[in-house]
């Protein structure tokens, strides 16, 4: 059973604290997301965006503060464990293999969720050989979704850049999480891209899964955010919908000077 669980949250982050050396990168920062919501951390460069990407998935150790995840505290685990509990992320920076082909680098993020594992598979164990083969279908499953199916067996590093993107969504959607995180899904992507990523981060949450992004373009965030949370300088400076945050004199502060997100 999961602890205490407040209103509907999937997730509750409660004064979540990082320090890098003398550099507080996440300054007591405290939100809850809920479940079936599209929600974003926006905030100019270095603001601690990514850096509460890394700690909520373990992929970076908490300096103080509480992550709970269904209720449950998650702090301190690794990556993988909260991953298998179903929490799923993609990178800033593509993280896809480019020696591997386009199936294999969702077969990749499959192989986390197998009871198997790779080592079954590679030994040709009966039953890794049928998981091997579920795998691979519910993989496709995911590239159908994302509408790369018809580019399984091409090399990854052939893909087009928005492509790519797409397919770290795909294998991070191979998991089958149940909070998706994205890291500038959109950065590098011209507007039909975008205009695509749009439509299927909302195919993503109407299927269930709850949606956390972070995004430097300001008018995909305001379109598709439900609620929104501002830091800047680590600390989380407004919290609302996309009318409260655009119109919040401290936000419209925050980012003057910062030339990429001048649209707000
Ligand atoms: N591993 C690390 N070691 C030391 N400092 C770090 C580390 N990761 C991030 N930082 C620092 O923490 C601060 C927050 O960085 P972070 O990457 O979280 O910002 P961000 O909001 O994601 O920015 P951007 O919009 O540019 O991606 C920055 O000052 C950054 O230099
Ligand atoms: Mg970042």
């Amino acid at each position: 059973m999961g602890g205490e669980v407040a209103g509907n949250a999937i997730l509750e982050i409660g004064d979540l604290k990082k320090e890098f050396g003398g550099l507080i990168a996440v300054d007591d920062v405290s939100f809850d997301v809920q479940r079936g919501e599209i929600f974003s951390i926006i905030g100019p460069n270095g603001a601690g965006k990514t850096t509460i990407f890394n700690l909520i998935s373990g992929v970076l150790p908490t300096t103080d503060g509480e992550i709970k995840f269904e209720g449950d505290v998650i702090n301190g685990l690794k990556p993988h464990v909260v991953a298998g509990l179903g929490l799923s992320r993609t990178f800033q920076n593509l993280q896809v293999f480019n020696n591997m082909t386009v199936l294999e680098n969702v077969m990749v993020g499959r192989h986390l969720q197998s009871s198997y594992g790779m080592m079954s598979a590679g030994l040709r164990l009966p039953g890794g050989r049928r998981e091997e083969k579920e795998i691979i279908d519910r993989s496709m499953e995911q590239l159908a979704y994302v509408g790369l199916d018809s580019m399984a067996d091409v090399g990854a590093s052939s893909l087009p850049f928005g492509q790519q993107r797409l397919l770290e969504i795909a294998r991070a959607m191979a998991t089958e999480p149940k909070l998706l995180m994205l890291d500038e899904p959109g950065a590098g992507l011209n507007r039909p891209e975008k205009e695509d990523l749009d439509a299927l981060v909302r195919r993503i949450r109407d299927s269930g899964v709850t949606v956390l992004l972070v995004e430097h373009d300001m008018a995909f965030v305001m379109g598709i955010a439900e609620r929104i949370i501002v830091l800047d300088y680590g600390e989380k400076i407004a919290e609302g919908t996309p009318e409260e945050i655009q119109s919040d004199p401290e936000v419209i502060a925050a980012y003057l000077g910062h030339e990429e997100i001048r649209v707000i």
